[in-house]
């Protein structure tokens, strides 16, 4: 908790992310996913769609498959046919979601061994003792290890937070040995009106889901935001490349939680995420820095979104 309350009480007052991610949140982040501005999320499954056979003829068979936030397991199930994964790892922060979700995939691939890695990875990332036992357990601890890291998750780090985060899993890929490596999705920059359309859609879905980081706060923390009180602010700043998410308060108010409460002037912003936007070209360089070897990328007909595989 000292995370919230350290951020609701900087000057530029400031949540992380991952926060969004209660059962409401992740809900609501699934109904952006279909929304006709939000592109990300169907542009990358044309991606992998069209570029199937070559991500098949690239991608080592038999490997031990990494999903990094893997939530519902779905987008790491539909890739199955094509990378045909000795073993699927499933990580993320929710364990509730994940067992839930990995107990389904068990029905629909009973031959597919499958473990779960609830850990906040955005913090530090490593495979854990059980994980490496299991795998151990199976006797696949050489087998080249494929992260998986779809949706343009990493836009959400800053530039240095990405690099750290790409180090440890290059360190994660390479300690089997070679032959691995890591798919990513990451979303491209675009004119602005797409963009900002993308995170300010017409029916409101994105502004939900951002005031309903408020209530999980107040569920979370004991605050007692009135949300309501508070407007959905979605930009692209330029020359950060990253589009900007903030809510805003409409009027003077003063929020209070166990220990702690602060003013806010009316106008005054709590900065809720960042979305960073890549030229391929410096994603390319970024995947270098942190020990890989960028060997192929896609794009879609627009150049809205690339994937990219590169290896250890
Ligand atoms: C999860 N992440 C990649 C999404 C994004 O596009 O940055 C989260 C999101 N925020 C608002 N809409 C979607």
């Amino acid at each position: 908790m000292g995370e919230l309350n350290d951020g609701l009480l900087r000057p530029r007052a400031a949540i992380s992310p991952k926060y969004f991610y209660d059962n409401q949140g992740s809900r609501l982040f699934d109904a952006i996913t279909a929304l006709d501005e939000y592109y990300p999320t169907r542009t990358e499954a044309a991606i992998f769609e069209s570029a199937a056979a070559e991500i098949a003829g690239l991608v080592p068979a038999k490997t031990i498959l990494i999903d990094l936030g893997a939530g519902n397991c779905a987008k790491a199930e539909r890739l199955f046919p094509i990378l045909n994964p000795a073993a699927y790892l499933a990580v993320d922060i929710s364990s509730e979601f994940l067992f839930e979700a990995l107990q389904g995939l068990g029905q629909r691939h009973p031959e597919l061994p499958r473990q779960a890695l609830a850990v906040d990875f955005s913090a530090h990332f490593e495979l854990d003792d059980e994980s490496t036992a299991w795998l151990s357990h199976l006797g696949l601890d050489d087998r080249p290890r494929v992260v998986f890291y779809p949706g343009s998750s990493i836009g959400n780090f800053a530039p240095d937070e990405a690099l750290g985060l790409l180090q440890q899993v290059q360190a994660v890929c390479a300690a089997s040995g070679t032959g691995g490596g890591i798919l990513i999705g990451v979303d491209r920059v675009k004119s602005r009106s797409v963009l900002e359309s993308a995170y300010d859609d017409a029916l409101g879905v994105t502004a939900a889901f951002n005031r309903n980081l408020l209530r999980h706060l107040n569920r979370i923390l004991g605050a007692d935001f009135v949300l309501d009180r508070w407007k959905h602010l979605a930009f692209y700043c330029d020359h950060k490349s990253r589009i900007e998410m903030h809510l805003e308060s409409l009027c003077e108010q003063t929020v209070r939680w166990p220990g702690a409460e602060r003013l806010f002037r009316s106008g005054e912003r709590i900065h809720t995420e960042n979305s960073y936007k890549w030229q391929p070209q410096n994603f390319a360089a970024l995947l270098t820095r942190a020990g890989f070897t960028p060997t192929q990328h896609w794009t879609d007909a627009d150049e809205w979104f690339s994937v990219f595989w590169a290896t250890v």
